[in-house]
C-alpha cells in the first residue's frame, strides 16, 4: 500500500461512520431525541454535520427559503436533485433524505418509484420523503417495495396548503385528530421508516408518537414526538416576512449578514477595501520589463 494510500485509509478509520436507519429505531426506543434539518447546499450541510445533527432533509421548502417562491409546490424533480447532490456530497454521517416535490409521485406509483430512484442514484440520498396518507399509501408501498426507504409527512402538508385552507395547525377536532393517528399507523403499515407531524397540537401527536413503533419526527407538534426538525432558515433567523410559531431563532444571521455587507461596500465606497496585505506582488525587475514594454 502506498504511503499516501495508508494515510487516507487511517484518516478515513478516525471518522465516525454513517449513521444507519435503524438506529433511527434504537433512538425512540431509548428516548433519545432525534435531530433533524433542512439542508440545500454543501456549506450548510458541512456545517450540520459538525454540529452532531442525525438527519438532514433537502426539504421542498427549498421552493420558498431558497427559491424564492411563495410556496413549495412550484419547485422542479431537477432543482431538487441539483441542490441534494450538493448535500449528499458535503457529508458523511447524517442520513440524507430528499423530498419529493409536488408533480414528482401523484400521478403513478411508477413515476413515484422512477423519482425516488432519481434521488438515491443521481442524488445520492438515503431515502426519501413525500406527502399524505391516503392514496398514498400505494405510492408509499410501491417506493419501499423497489428498496428505497420513505418517511411519511402528515398533519399540515404544504404542497396541499390551499386543500387544507392555508398554512393552518391539523387535527384540532376529535374526528381530524382521529384521521391523522389512523393515517400515522396506515403510514407505519404501508413501511415508512419515520413520519414527520407539521403543526399538530402536542397532545395528539404524543399519542400518535406513543401508538406508532417508528419514530415520529415534529415540526410544531410538541415534544412528545421522537425528534424535531427545523428550517435551516427559519432557525438561523435568516427567513423574511412571517415565521411559524413553533420556530425558535437560534441566531440572527440576517442582521450579521447584512452588517458584514454594509461594512465590505463602505470599505469599497471608502477605499479602505482592499489593503496591501490583500494584494499580489510583482518583482521590481519584472515590473520594470513591463513598463518597458508599455513605452
Ligand atoms: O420541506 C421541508 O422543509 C419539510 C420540513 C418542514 C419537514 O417538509
Amino acid at each position: 500500500m502506498s504511503t499516501t494510500a495508508s494515510h487516507t485509509a487511517a484518516s478515513e478509520a478516525q471518522l465516525p461512520a454513517k449513521l444507519p436507519l435503524p438506529s433511527l429505531l434504537e433512538m425512540k426506543q431509548a428516548h433519545r431525541p432525534i435531530v433533524m434539518l433542512t439542508a440545500y447546499d454543501a456549506p450548510s450541510a458541512r456545517l450540520a454535520e459538525a454540529a452532531g445533527i442525525d438527519i438532514l432533509l433537502v426539504g421542498d421548502s427549498a421552493a420558498m427559503v431558497v427559491l424564492g417562491h411563495d410556496g413549495t409546490v412550484p419547485v422542479t424533480m431537477d432543482e431538487m436533485i441539483f441542490m441534494t447532490k450538493s448535500v449528499s456530497r458535503a457529508v458523511r454521517v447524517p442520513i440524507v433524505i430528499g423530498d419529493l416535490p409536488f408533480g414528482s409521485y401523484q400521478a403513478s406509483d411508477e413515476e413515484a418509484v422512477r423519482n425516488a430512484v432519481r434521488f438515491v442514484k443521481e442524488a445520492g440520498t438515503d431515502a426519501v420523503k413525500l406527502e399524505g396518507a391516503g392514496r398514498m399509501l400505494d405510492r408509499v408501498r410501491a417506493i419501499v417495495d423497489s428498496g428505497i426507504p420513505v418517511m411519511g409527512h402528515i398533519g399540515l402538508t404544504p404542497q396541499s396548503a390551499t386543500a387544507l385552507g392555508g398554512y393552518r395547525a391539523q387535527g384540532r377536532t376529535a374526528e381530524t385528530a382521529r384521521r391523522l393517528y389512523d393515517d400515522a399507523l396506515a403510514l407505519q403499515e404501508a413501511g415508512c421508516f419515520a413520519i414527520v407531524l407539521e403543526s399538530v397540537p402536542a397532545s395528539v401527536a404524543t399519542r400518535i408518537s406513543r401508538a406508532l413503533r417508528i419514530p415520529t419526527i415534529g415540526i410544531g407538534a410538541g415534544v412528545g414526538c421522537d425528534g424535531q426538525v427545523l428550517v435551516y432558515h427559519d432557525m438561523l433567523g435568516l427567513t423574511q416576512g412571517h415565521v411559524a410559531r413553533f420556530v425558535k431563532r437560534y441566531a440572527d444571521l440576517s442582521t450579521v449578514i447584512r452588517e458584514a455587507m454594509e461594512a465590505y461596500a463602505a470599505d469599497v465606497r471608502s477605499g479602505a477595501y482592499p489593503e496591501d496585505r490583500h494584494t499580489y506582488k510583482i518583482p521590481a525587475e519584472e515590473l520594470a520589463a513591463f513598463d518597458r514594454s508599455l513605452e
